[in-house]
């Protein structure tokens, strides 16, 4: 939700600027915009409405002079619709002053009504020029102290934001704030760097900073000074970069999206990595912090998206091995509904880019409330994490393509981890089910690989005869239930098909009637050996949809002859305990979904109206 980029240093600022926004483009695609501090001293700004292609073909017609100090911003639009006015940098101060901004600031019209009284004019519908323009009236009432007139500025505004400025009297310098927003800064030789994320900066160092909550940051090409909003002197935490800048690319795949789902077995690998010894669940993380698992009698597991998906797969797992009850909700729904946690609660959040604000908003609700919290997180520097008393990372790596799928299978794995953990330390577990589900779990990347190389090609080929299909349901039982949920928002994510998941046992009290002859129906089917009543249901939940016209797109166990004269279609995957396939079973939704997107000739890294990071409530 809005990518930013600031640099300072010895080098060609708008090249690098460049290259940031393009590994930030996930973010937010509809604007995109750089301002540079040119070689002679002055401002210079393009901006263009559209992707960050079009930004380039500007620069390229009407070239800025050269100039090593300057900011880039790649937009998703909230105030004001994708327009070239609309995309940062906004100008201020007779254009000698250009901000950008990630986040919404929400007491921006009351501003802006105090600003037209004294005569500002605006040219854009944004709340970030709002901003610029109380930055540049607090700069000349500050004396030119561009770090005065940010601390003078946010504690004016409201909501969240992290705001970048340049200014022309003062090359070599960038000032940023933050606050509910992400920034953190990549230290260099004589160079420094800004980010909303570390992809801004991976390709020259990998060595980072994170800015802590309502704090203000003034970089040179030699210093970095940090305080918060008062003045007073902050120490930001130092963290290496564990992935190279290759690992954010696409290396030679047609989408990032089709490079993440071939990467599901190195993700759940790494996930497992460096946490069995001697056969048993160590978290490093988590050493020391028992008490966050014995004092409690409740779990509450909170995240969005495909990240609430894996939750709701997590709570099997949770209440299974560690045997405390465990709730799944929504993050936006948690935080407005009074919700009852104390002490005796372990919060547990679920985010990728660790930045989601309405999952960040409800883990600080929370705390608020007394309840303990760790969070499970593919992103180092992120603001969840930091706001949280445990993390539990998942190695899944960067992931770009909007739509998750690596994170998605690393998560269920950093779940699995933990119900293990928690089942152990408190006592819940016994050592044969132990053994066993590490076994199940040290085996999963091989099975995955199993799918991508027996099944892929198959998937594929049945989303290109689909790619006309209006609507397809999915189903399961279970958890093949959240994986259904999972299949259907992959494909509407991408394809912009009508898609919906429902548990199979609900099919007869109401979905049962969207079913009329040809519809599609994508059914999860239990394995028959681990879950033989289950499968059984699910098998008549076929023949029920299967009577009344629907084709049939069974995902069952190598082996499963049950399935065969019920399905239209069989997708395969390997043989694993009930509590293992959910994934497995979702990976050829994932490759489903592409493949209809790719067949639909859509952009599957960038799917429209979205963002990989939703930094807004
Ligand atoms: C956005 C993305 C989804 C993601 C969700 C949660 O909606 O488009 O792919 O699942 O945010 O993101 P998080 O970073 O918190 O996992």
């Amino acid at each position: 939700m809005c990518g930013i980029v600031g640099y300072v240093g010895p080098r060609e600022s708008q090249d690098i600027l460049v290259a940031g926004l393009a590994r930030l483009e996930y973010r937010g695609y509809d604007s995109a915009g750089i301002a540079v501090i040119d070689e002679n001293g002055s401002l210079g700004m393009r901006k263009r409405a559209g992707k960050l292609a079009r930004l380039r073909e500007a620069l390229e017609t009407d070239p800025i002079g050269r100039g090593t100090t300057g900011i880039g911003h790649t937009r998703w639009a909230t105030h004001g619709g994708p327009t070239d006015e609309n995309a940062h940098p906004h100008l201020a101060d007779d254009g000698r002053l250009a901000v950008i901004h990630n986040g919404i600031i929400e007491n921006f019209a009351e501003l802006k009504r105090e600003l037209v009284a004294e005569g500002v004019e605006f040219l854009s519908e944004t709340d970030t020029e709002v901003a610029a323009a109380l930055i540049a009236r607090a700069y000349r009432a500050n004396d030119g102290d561009l770090v005065a007139a940010f601390r003078a500025v946010v504690h004016r505004l409201e909501g969240a934001f992290t705001l970048l400025a340049t200014h022309e009297d003062h090359p070599g310098l960038v000032v940023g704030a933050r606050r509910n927003s992400p920034l953190v800064i990549g230290l260099g030789e004589g160079e420094n760097f800004l980010g909303s994320d570390v992809a801004a900066f991976v390709e020259h160092t990998r060595h980072a900073l994170a800015i802590g909550q309502d704090e203000i940051v003034a970089i040179t090409p030699d210093s970095v000074t940090v305080t918060d909003f008062d003045g007073n002197p902050a120490e930001p935490q130092p963290f290496e970069v564990s992935w190279d800048a290759s690992a954010a690319d696409k290396g030679g795949w047609s989408s990032f999206m089709a490079k993440e789902v071939s990467e599901e077995p190195e993700a759940v690998a790494n996930t497992v990595r460096g946490r069995i010894h001697d056969g048993q669940i160590v978290i490093p993380e988590l050493e020391g912090l028992d008490d966050l698992f014995t004092g409690i009698d409740r779990i509450v597991i909170l995240a969005c998206g495909t990240a609430y998906y894996s939750g709701l797969v997590g709570k099997y797992a949770i209440e299974r091995w560690a045997r405390i009850p465990t709730d799944v909700e929504l993050a936006h729904e948690f935080r407005y509904r009074d919700p009852i946690v104390d002490a005796s609660t372990l919060v547990v959040s679920i985010s990728q880019s660790g930045e989601t604000m309405d999952t960040l908003m409800a883990v600080k609700e929370a705390a608020r409330l007394g309840a303990k919290t760790l969070s499970i997180c593919n992103t180092q520097g992120a603001t969840i994490p930091r706001e949280s008393d445990a993390i539990v990372y998942t190695h899944a790596g960067p992931e770009v393509a909007v739509a998750s799928t690596k994170a998605f299978v690393a998560q269920i794995t950093a779940l699995y981890l933990l119900a293990l953990h928690v089942g152990r330390v408190r006592g819940s577990l016994d050592a044969a089910s132990a053994a066993d589900s590490i076994e199940q779990l040290e085996e999963l990347p091989e099975k995955i690989q199993w799918i991508l190389d027996n099944e892929q090609e198959r998937t594929e080929q049945l989303a290109h005869w689909m790619a006309d299909t209006r609507s397809v349901l999915f189903l399961g039982r279970h958890v093949g239930y959240p994986i259904a949920l999972e299949g259907a928002l992959k494909l509407k994510e991408i394809s912009y098909i009508h898609a919906e998941g429902f548990a199979a046992g609900e099919l007869k009290h109401g979905p049962i009637a969207l079913i009329e002859p040809g519809q599609p129906v994508f059914v999860v089917v239990p394995s028959p050996r681990g879950a033989a009543t289950m499968h059984a249901k699910v098998i008549s939940n076929i023949e029920e949809i299967r009577a009344r016209g629907a084709r049939v797109i069974a995902i069952a166990e190598q082996g499963d002859s049950a399935v065969m004269p019920s399905a239209d279609e069989v997708l395969r995957i390997p043989l694993a305990s009930p509590l293992f396939e959910p994934i497995l079973a979702v990976v050829p939704l994932h490759i489903f979904a592409m493949g209809l997107a790719t067949a639909k000739g859509l952009d599957v890294d960038q799917p429209r109206n979205l963002a990989k990071s939703v930094t807004v409530e």
